[in-house]
This record gives C-alpha cells, structure tokens and sequence, in this order.
C-alpha cells in the first residue's frame, strides 16, 4: 500500500500544480457561450477550423495492404474522402468524386481494390487516383486522361496516424500543425494488430459538447459514482480527481488522470477481481508487459511520473483525442455535423490476448469502458438545451477543466483569423 504522501502528492503542494491553468498562461474569467450556439461561429469553425487544420482521418493499420481503401465521410465539409495505399505503398486522400460528372465512385466503406469504378457511366480508376479507364472514350472531346484522375487531398501521416488538410494548398504542414505535441509523443508504443472496438453514435448536441464530456474528471464523482469514481479518485486524499498534471502543446494539451492505488475491486465483483491485477497498477485492466513497460517509460505518458497514476488524455486541435492507459489506448473523433448534432466516434484499441485470463481481463476493460464512455455523454443533449435558452452567456470553468478553457481559447483565435499564420501565434 501506498503511503500518503506519494498518494496525496503533488495534488495541491505549491508549484504549477496549484493551478495548471495560469501556470499555463490561460485566462481564469469567464467563458462566453456563444461557440456552443451561434450560427455565425459555426459557420466560421467550418470553413476556417475544419476547412483548414489537419483532420485525423485513420490509423495506416486500417490499410494493411496495397490497394487497401477506406472511406470517411467528413459532413462538416461536406467531403467524401477516399484514402488509398497505393501498389507502392504510399497512403494518399482523393475527394471520391467522379471527374467524368461529380457522382461519389467509392460506395463501400473499406476494402481492397485496384480499380474503383464509378456506377453511373463506368469511369475506373486505380489504387494511385488516375483515370484508368473510360468506356467509348472515342466519343469524347479532347479528354485527357492525365489529367481526370480523381483529385487528391493533401496527406501526411504522424507516428501511424494518417491526417487531411481540406485546403488546396495547405498554408501549414502536419509537422508544423502538430508542433511541440509531436516531438513529446514521437516513439510511443502504439502496437499494431490490436483488437479494436468502435462506439459510434449522433448526438443532438454541438461537437464540443461532446468533447467537453471527455476533457476534465471534475465530473467524475458526480456521474460516474459506480463505475469510475472507486478507482479515479480518493476519499480522502483527492476527492473530486483532480489531475496529476496538465500541459499544453501550442494547439494541442494533455493532462494525466489520478489513479487510486487503494483501490481493490468490491468482494461481490466476481468478473473484475478474476479480471483485473490491482497490484500491477493495472486499474485500466492491464498486466505488466514490454508494451507496457514502454509506454510508462515514456517521458511524454504520466509525465510526473505518479505512482497514483491512470490514464492521460491528449487532445489534437480541432477533434481527436488520443488517450493512453496501460491496459491499451482509444481516440474520440468530434465530428460536427451541423450547430447542434455530432457525430461521435470512439475507437477503443487493446493489445491481442495471449491467455485466457488476458481474454477476460481485456473483455472486462472493454465492457466497463462502454458503460463510462455512456455515463460520460449522459448530459450533453441537456446542455445544448441549457444553452440555447439564452439563460447563460458565459461558463465557469474550475483548474481541472482547463483543457476546455484551452480549446476555447485556440479555437477563437482560428476563428478571429484571416489567415492560418495569423492562427498560430
Ligand atoms: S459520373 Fe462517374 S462515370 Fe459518369
Ligand atoms: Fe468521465
């Protein structure tokens, strides 16, 4: 067992963990409302936030081969892309529209193909994006083939992560984007050939309602008073899971949650006590292996290096989220589909069982992750409504909430600028 000063340290004992929020340099009023309600703002954060930042749009384990493909749809820009690897191996975004009269050519959502054929007059074209094929091409009128491939999006992968950037020519590059956070979490072990577990599900609610609801553990003793609360904060020694520590990365942040090493599954918890090993620190349902070792050696994961340490959220600006635990890791993406709907993707990875006991302990992990991620979104739709009565015009946000005091932040001066360089200082 631990004692109390490591499980109490650094939970209020002077320094920047006082308050991460001005040791960060971020504002303590206030915060206006208007970006969960305005149409003005929304019609800004689509053309000038999603229509120029890095989108996150897959991972590459998602095209395992050449000529694998996927398809995401990205509503808020009104996109269909079309991502490729190509028989050299290279991954590249296309719009998926036809050159021949504008029809959507890709209609599944992944697969493996050399040639996509469009249904509505038979134009093909290959894994690379060219136009292979034209039936009775004879008929037509100084087509050039060359150039009718179909048109390609800017692309750049980050560490497996495979990201967009909707501008015909992006004014910034992902490394550029990603800045500080990329260097901080170069080299994490992400480990191919996971499991992985999507949640996918439409809210009435704006996108960062949504991304709010995973953005701060202030709310954990509050909604998650079964599920979470035993193991992610203290009774004693930190109440309302108060973080372990918070940065920010120029646009992105990360802020590690507090673990309770006292914490032991109830007695009538039959599944969980068979599941988890407490005593490894496996809260998040984890055994102590090389992938895990690494990742908590890491300088980027837990930072501080907690012992009473759980999980780290990270937030890559506009919508994704990437968070680590040493039982696996999952990404949220924040989808905006119009002001007051989103789209909201959860994607949980876990490393492949080599035994039975591992089977049920990542099968646990899996089961008790949906039940909090739907705790987690339980009062979104309800705020929405909150807001749109126009009761509020601003939000009071406390320290450990400071990753959305971040965003609100980044996200007006995107907003405010007429240019990309303008965004980024
Ligand atoms: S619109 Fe695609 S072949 Fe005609
Ligand atoms: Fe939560």
């Amino acid at each position: 067992m631990m004692n109390d000063m490591v499980i109490g340290a650094n939970l209020g004992q002077g320094g920047a963990k006082d308050s991460f929020t001005t040791a960060l340099g971020l504002g303590t009023g206030p915060v206006p409302v208007d970006s969960y309600i305005s149409p003005e703002f929304f019609e800004l954060e689509r053309t000038r936030v999603f229509g120029r930042a890095w989108l996150y749009v897959g991972r590459t384990d998602q095209l395992p081969d050449a000529d694998s493909f996927f398809v995401k749809k990205i509503e808020v820009c009104k996109a269909s892309v079309l991502v490729m690897r190509n028989a050299a191996g290279k991954v590249q975004a296309f719009h998926n529209v036809c050159s021949h009269r504008g029809n959507l050519v890709v209609t599944e959502q992944s697969g493996n193909s050399k040639l996509h054929r469009c249904a509505y007059h038979g134009w093909a074209y290959g894994s690379d994006g060219s136009l292979a094929g034209v039936p009775d091409q004879k008929n037509f009128f100084q087509l050039n083939k060359k150039e009718c491939g179909l048109t390609p999006i800017a692309t750049d992968v980050w560490e497996g992560w495979i990201f967009i950037n909707l501008q015909r020519e992006p004014e910034i590059s992902l490394k550029e984007f990603l800045g500080p956070y990329a260097e901080s979490y170069a080299g994490v072990p992400y480990g191919e050939g996971h499991e992985t577990l999507v949640i996918e599900a439409r809210f009435k609610a704006n996108w960062k309602l949504i991304m709010d609801a995973f953005s701060e553990s202030y709310h954990v003793p509050a909604i998650h008073p079964a599920t979470l609360a035993p193991g992610f904060s203290h009774p004693v020694h930190n109440k309302y899971a108060r973080p372990l520590s918070g940065n920010t990365f120029g646009l992105h942040s990360a802020w590690s949650a507090y673990g309770n090493p006292e914490y032991a599954p109830p007695p009538n918890s039959e599944v969980e006590r068979l599941a988890c090993k407490v005593d490894t620190g496996g809260l998040l349902g984890s055994d102590v292996n090389d992938e895990v070792l690494r990742l908590r050696a890491h300088p980027a994961i837990n930072p501080t290096k907690e012992t009473c340490w759980s999980a780290d959220v990270t937030a890559i600006f506009p919508n994704f989220n990437i968070d680590y635990s040493t039982g696996g890791y999952w990404t949220h993406e924040f989808w905006p589909i119009s002001r007051n709907e989103t789209h909201w993707i959860l994607t949980i990875r876990i490393p492949k069982a080599n035994s039975v006991r591992r089977r049920l302990q990542l099968e646990h992990y899996a089961a008790r992750w949906c039940e909090i991620v739907l705790e987690d979104v339980t009062n979104c739709e309800s705020i929405q409504k909150g807001l749109e009565s126009g009761a509020k015009d601003v939000m009071y946000l406390q320290d450990g909430e400071f990753m959305i005091r971040h965003q609100q932040e980044i996200l007006r001066k995107w907003v405010n600028a007429q240019t990309v360089a303008e965004a980024m200082k």
